[in-house]
């Protein structure tokens, strides 16, 4: 008998715990939310394993369809967030090219603070991007010649293969060119919203939110 649609709980309510590492308050925050992230994330370094890893939505237009995955948070400037990827044909490259508003999410859970952050999306310039290519492992540059990202594949082979032909062809090359395809995504914020969780799950939750890139921010305090 088919078990796909009966509701009998494989998992149910996994132990619980408490939050009771700190507090937040408007009066703490730095007026600028970029210098916020910048301050919590140094503290994040210090003690998280990969502070850098962050959700990262996207929804496809017209259906509404979200999907999400982590990547790796890379650069911050004052005007936001940077992450890298292969912008050709992968889910998220689909989904940003037929809507622009993206999400990411940070959970620290040493610190138990999360940050969240909606914006719009940018791509970044050629010269940002060779840039950051230059800092990756060779492996990892030619890594990125070599896959298509998240279209399928016949096999492990294919890529491999891929990969190989590409070794050659940039044998001879210290310095090798970053692909028009892949490079960074700048998530300039539209809101922010910093976490810090608290006892009862009576959390603490400071959000910047502005209208548009270039409006002031307002400092608001929501309920948990
Ligand atoms: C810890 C971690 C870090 C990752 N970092 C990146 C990244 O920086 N860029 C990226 O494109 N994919 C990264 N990935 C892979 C993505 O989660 C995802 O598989 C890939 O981007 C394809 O996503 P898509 O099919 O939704 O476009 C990472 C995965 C993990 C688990």
């Amino acid at each position: 008998m088919s078990t796909q649609n009966k509701e009998e709980p494989l998992v149910f309510a996994p132990e619980t715990y408490q939050y009771e590492k700190g507090s937040l308050s408007s009066e703490q925050v730095e007026q600028d939310p970029i210098l916020q992230f910048k301050a919590w994330f140094d503290e994040a370094c210090k003690v998280e394993k990969l502070p850098e890893s962050t959700n990262f939505s996207t929804a496809r237009l017209p259906s509404g369809r979200v999907s999400n995955r982590v990547v790796l948070f890379k650069e911050l400037d004052h005007k936001g967030f940077i992450i890298y990827s292969n912008w050709d044909q992968s889910k998220k490259a689909l989904d940003v090219k037929s809507n622009p508003y993206a999400a990411l999410t940070w959970f620290w859970p040493t610190l138990q603070r999360q940050v969240r952050v909606e914006g719009i999306t940018e791509f970044v310039d050629k010269q940002t991007n060779q840039t950051y290519f230059d800092t990756r492992p060779r492996g990892s540059r030619i890594g990125a010649w070599s896959s298509p990202q998240s279209t399928v594949i016949s096999g492990r082979e294919e890529f491999d293969s891929i990969y190989a032909a590409n070794e050659l062809k940039f044998a001879n090359l210290e310095k090798i060119p970053c692909p028009e395809f892949w490079g960074g995504v700048r998530i300039v914020p539209l809101e922010i919203e910093f976490w810090q969780g608290r006892n009862s799950r009576l959390h603490d939750r400071i959000v910047f939110r502005r209208e548009s890139v270039d409006d002031d921010w307002e400092i608001v305090r929501i309920a948990p």
